[in-house]
């Protein structure tokens, strides 16, 4: 067993939202829908959304720049970059290489990880262990999305729900306090077409057809989505903590991903969590898929929420399947 200051711990945090906001009031100018209905489907507001032009990477450099910021840490000192992405500037190469670029970390190895809503926490759990293993000193794991390019505006089913946006963390060895935990992974592959962007990758390259059917936006059975979230997610967070040999009250905060209040609300209600451990700003952002749970986090931890020594339980829940969870020692 290794000492915990040897652990990785999260020393920086930074995030970056686009000034653009798509209300639902301009929404039930697109679509026929209602801010209502929206609200108390979802619990959304208004999202962000990028101008033409800014790619994945704009928004990910920028929050990384925040986070080593954060951490005290310079760019030429980061010895990898490991982005969660489901919208990267291009196929190949990776988002982490143009971020590599734009925020100067020269010496930094760079790859993408793709484990949708779910992948952030996957992202971290890379970054752990290189750190865990003294492979590495400092990594820097980055959620970032740009959905609104993937995002289809004439079908209300979907548009209502999704942001873009990008946080990000600075992991390095902690101390005797502040080290992540444990970080859980898991996916089911026989739910790969609930939630999904069919085309563009190489079982359906881009062709007329897959234009004309619509077939590079993000299709999902929602109400499927909704009941598999809460079943999963309420395991996850119980087999989260029991096998930490924690109960549900030692967590201070509860960060879910923010893909709608209804779900995160289910969940903690099934679980007795009660409201005021639960962070949410869904009403602001929408959901921004990757980048949701380090906004958040960068978000508590302004807001005074995240206190030293305070136990952190990160879940989330995404396309894929893909599931994923992470207790934090700050
Ligand atoms: O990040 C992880 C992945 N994503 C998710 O976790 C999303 C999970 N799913 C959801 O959040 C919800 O299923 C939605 C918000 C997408 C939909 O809410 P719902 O309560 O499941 O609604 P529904 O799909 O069962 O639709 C109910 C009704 C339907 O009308 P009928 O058939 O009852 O007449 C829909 O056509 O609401 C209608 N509807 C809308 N009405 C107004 C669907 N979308 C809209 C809309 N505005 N935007």
């Amino acid at each position: 067993m290794k000492e915990n200051n040897n652990r990785a711990a999260i020393t920086g945090t930074g995030a970056f939202l686009p000034a653009k906001r798509l209300t639902n009031y301009d929404l039930e100018r697109m679509v026929d829908t209602s801010s209502e209905w929206i609200i108390k489907r979802t619990g959304i507001k208004e999202r962000r959304i990028v101008e033409d032009g800014v790619a994945t990477s704009d928004l990910a450099a920028i929050a990384a720049t925040k986070a080593l910021e954060d951490a005290n840490v310079s760019p030429k000192d980061v010895d990898l970059i490991i982005t969660s992405t489901i919208t990267p500037d291009s196929l190949f190469p990776s988002t982490s290489c143009y971020v590599q670029k734009k925020i100067g970390a020269k010496k930094a190895g760079a790859f993408d990880v793709l484990a949708a809503c779910a992948g952030f926490i996957y992202a971290l759990s890379i970054g752990q262990n290189y750190i865990n293993s003294g492979a590495m000193n400092t990594v820097l794991v980055i959620g970032a999305e740009c959905l609104s390019k993937v995002t289809d505006y004439t079908d209300r089913t979907t548009c209502i729900l999704f942001g873009d946006g990008a946080g990000a963390t600075v992991l390095q060895r902690g101390n005797k306090r502040s080290h992540i935990l444990s970080t859980f992974l898991g996916a089911d592959g026989n739910h790969t077409d609930v939630l999904s962007l069919p085309a563009g990758g190489s079982k359906m390259p881009p062709s007329t057809k897959t234009l004309q059917e619509r077939l590079h936006y993000i299709k999902f059975r929602g109400r499927e989505v909704f009941k598999l979230a809460i079943t999963n997610l309420t395991e996850l967070i119980t087999k989260t903590v029991t096998s930490s040999n924690l109960t549900i009250d030692d967590i201070s905060l509860f960060i879910l991903h923010q893909s709608n209040f209804r779900i995160i609300e289910a969940t903690m209600e099934r679980l007795k969590i009660p409201r005021e451990k639960i962070f949410h700003n869904i009403e602001k952002y929408g959901n921004t898929s990757s980048a949701s749970i380090p906004i958040a986090l960068d978000e508590a931890k302004k807001e005074g929420r995240l206190k030293p020594g305070d136990l952190v339980l990160l879940a989330a829940f995404g396309g894929g399947l893909t599931w994923s969870s992470s207790i934090v020692r700050w």
